[in-house]
């Protein structure tokens, strides 16, 4: 049977999800009901509306109306994700709500409390949730050939022009018009990573505290683009470097390390590999460990409905990770990274940010311990 599916959010990252109902859609397991976008939507997309006969609209509230689809995918901004799934959730549609659920951490418990009490499901769309390597990890650290796990940590290094952060009013912003918007580099782009480091390190469902930060900003932005985090508990130090001012690209990476080897996840390909002496990775002899296609969050989501299990990322797997956010935005302003220190403005890029980005993260540092000469 085919489901009906509403998208809410058709530009930016929603061309992606509509790619993907359309790819749904030629195998009859989805029906795109409607789609809706405040702004005018661009013209191959709405071609793609046309070909999948589904009207567009400019009102939320209409389109729950008239069309009463069974399922709702909400790809708007962050602040918008907790008003919009819960109208859909009243109007009896299960949800699929873009990462992050919520800016903050007692949105999330609402998001929680109201899908509870209504009986509908929400999956949050973090897609790597859908791949197999974080259970290949637990049963490799189970295993207990690599000894305790004793280090999950992520780097990642990306470019983006400064027009990346003037695509929409929310983009490189922590507040918008007083309300919390939370744009940041571990919030959002490199959200997947922290996420991911959270969940390797059995951290998901506790609103956890104690985290080190450092924040900071080489674009001329509010929020940061060059940020470090850590979190040390129970002999297990989680820690996460990231940079979106990149003088040479790195594709995030989570690295699992125990004592006597590690595992490496390249999440945005999901290509896993097992190092087991604590050079192979760098030898480029590591092993790649075989893993099944990972499940995408729509159909999963289907299969929930229908077999009445959880989704694979319901939102109270997002505690932890939206604790931290939250701690981010009210925490410290990042700093600015001073002009001297930049080697390129369109795209901004800072002096050295990846070797040290990739060293602080191995090292379980910060960047000011790893020797930033600008934190
Ligand atoms: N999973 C991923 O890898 C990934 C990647 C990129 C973005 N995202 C997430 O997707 C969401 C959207 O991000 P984006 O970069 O596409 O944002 P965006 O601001 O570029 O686009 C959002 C779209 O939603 C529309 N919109 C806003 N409010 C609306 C409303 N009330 N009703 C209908 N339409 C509305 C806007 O007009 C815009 O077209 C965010 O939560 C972001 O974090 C996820």
């Amino acid at each position: 049977m085919s489901t009906r599916v509403a998208l809410v959010g058709v530009n930016g990252h929603g061309r992606w999800h509509l790619d993907n109902i359309a790819r749904l859609a030629a195998t009859g397991s989805v029906t795109l009901a409607a789609a809706c976008d405040l702004a005018p939507v661009q013209a191959d997309s709405g071609r793609i509306l046309d070909a999948l006969d589904a009207p567009l609209f400019t009102s939320y509230e209409k389109l729950l109306d008239a069309t009463q689809p069974a399922v709702v995918v909400l790809v708007t901004p962050p602040a918008t994700h907790l008003p919009l799934a819960t109208q859909a959730m009243a109007a009896g549609a299960d949800v699929l709500v873009e990462k992050p659920a919520t800016v903050r951490l007692d949105e999330l418990d609402t998001l929680i409390e109201t899908a509870g009490r209504l009986g509908r499901l929400c999956q949050i769309g973090f897609q790597s949730s859908g791949s197999y390597a974080p259970e290949r990890i637990a049963e490799t650290f189970a295993a207990g050939t690599l000894g305790p796990l004793r280090q999950v940590y992520a780097a990642g290094a990306w470019s983006r022009p400064p027009a990346y952060f003037r695509r929409a009013p929310w983009a490189g912003r922590r507040f918008l018009n007083g309300a919390a918007v939370g744009d940041g580099a571990l919030a959002n782009p490199f959200a997947h990573a922290l996420m991911n480091c959270l969940r390797i390190a059995g951290v998901t469902g506790e609103a956890v505290a104690g985290f080190e930060t450092e924040l900071y900003h080489a674009n001329d932005i509010e929020s940061d683009d060059t940020s470090s985090v850590r979190l040390r508990r129970d002999g297990l130090t989680v820690n996460l470097a990231v940079t979106l001012a990149a003088d040479r690209l790195v594709e995030p990476y989570l690295v699992a390390a125990g004592e006597h080897g590690a595992l490496r996840w390249q999440y945005t390909t999901d290509e896993l590999w097992l190092d087991r002496d604590g050079t192979a990775i760098q030898d480029g002899t590591a092993i790649r460990v075989d893993l099944p296609p990972a499940r995408d969050l729509l159909p999963d989501l289907l299969d929930a409905r229908a077999s009445g299990r959880e989704p694979l990322c319901p939102p109270r797997h997002c505690r932890a990770f939206t604790a931290l956010s939250e701690r981010l935005l009210d925490g410290p302003e990042p700093a600015p990274i001073g002009a001297s220190h930049l080697t390129g403005t369109d795209p901004v890029t800072v002096a050295g940010v990846t070797d040290l980005v990739v060293r602080a993260a191995a090292a379980g540092e910060l960047f000011s311990e790893a020797g930033a000469t600008w934190a």
